[in-house]
């Protein structure tokens, strides 16, 4: 018996230990290159990441660590030109069959049409939560800042800083919540146009790869989880801004802003696909 409480305190200590806060800033450290062979490529010291796509095979990378909550910053500049059936995803995602999820995808175009930036939130493996977006730029020519910010309370998902859509904690409504699953972050580069073109309309033109997308600046502010033990929630709220940040009244304004005049698709507007009524956290907007 003794013997049980000394391991059980000797994993509550380990679990409290676990819960450390990161701000990476090195691909080389904190994410691998997981496949497509030298299609994905770390340079500049690690200070540049490069995902490449060519016929034979699109590439991908991953973080080394797992987080449970956090707030995740990555420069993005997708792939230029050219684009059209190209998707480069980036996005938080658990293992299993009833993962959770959070979703940045940006689906190519043709030179001079817009990309779209499709997202969706799954809890639990239920996902059918889609938004889609113009941007206010064109992200083929340069960098810009996509961050998700997951705590207790919501997840809002940014760009440069300005919110583009938030998931909040509506268990009370009998929605489902990111928040027992630990998440890596995946980014890949792949060839998907046998939909992201609505529907396939245009295929992608293999003569211009191999297609490119470019991180810089990614930079983490989280709990890491790893042995399977560490638990924010239970280890102590952290000192950190992002624990406790939601959206302000400035902040639900620009949200606002996005979503009347960039937002163009919305699961919670979709009365075709939900003719039984929409999902229960479609009411709080
Ligand atoms: C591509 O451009 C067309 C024409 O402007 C637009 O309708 C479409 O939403 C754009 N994005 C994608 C991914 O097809
Ligand atoms: C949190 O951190 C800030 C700045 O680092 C410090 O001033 C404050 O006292 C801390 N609060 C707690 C509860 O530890």
């Amino acid at each position: 018996m003794a013997r049980l409480v000394l391991l059980s305190l000797l994993l509550l200590q380990a679990s409290i230990n676990l819960v450390v806060f990161v701000s990476a800033t090195n691909f080389n450290n904190d994410v691998e290159l997981t496949w497509g062979g030298d299609r994905g490529k770390i340079i500049e010291n690690g200070n540049l990441l490069q995902l490449s796509l060519d016929k034979a095979s699109g590439s991908g990378f991953q973080s080394k660590s797992e987080y449970l909550f956090g707030r995740i910053d990555m420069k993005i500049k997708v792939v230029p030109g050219n684009s059209a059936g190209t998707v480069t995803a980036y996005y938080l995602s658990s293992q299993g069959s009833k993962h959770d999820e959070i979703d940045f995808e940006f689906l190519g175009n043709v030179t001079g049409e817009p990309y779209i930036l499709h997202t969706n939130v799954f809890s639990q493996g239920k996902g059918n939560r889609e938004q889609q977006f113009y941007l206010w730029f064109d992200p083929r020519l340069d960098f810009h800042t996509y961050s998700i910010l997951w705590n207790p309370q919501t997840i809002i998902f940014y760009v440069d800083e300005t919110p583009i859509r938030e998931f909040k904690n509506e268990e009370d409504k009998g929605v489902t919540y990111l928040k027992d699953q630990a998440m890596r972050l995946y980014s890949s580069l792949w060839d998907a146009d046998d939909w992201a073109t609505r529907g396939g309309l245009v295929k992608t033109d293999w003569s211009k790869a191999p297609f490119t997308a470019s991180y810089r600046g990614f930079s983490v502010n989280a709990c890491v989880f790893a042995a399977g033990k560490s638990s924010c929630g239970s280890a102590g709220a952290p000192n950190a801004s992002w624990w406790e940040q939601s959206l302000d009244g400035g902040g639900a304004q620009k949200l606002k802003w996005v979503r009347d005049n960039y937002m163009i698709y919305d699961y919670c507007q979709d009365t075709k696909r939900f003719p039984q009524g929409f999902p229960p956290e479609c009411s709080a907007l």
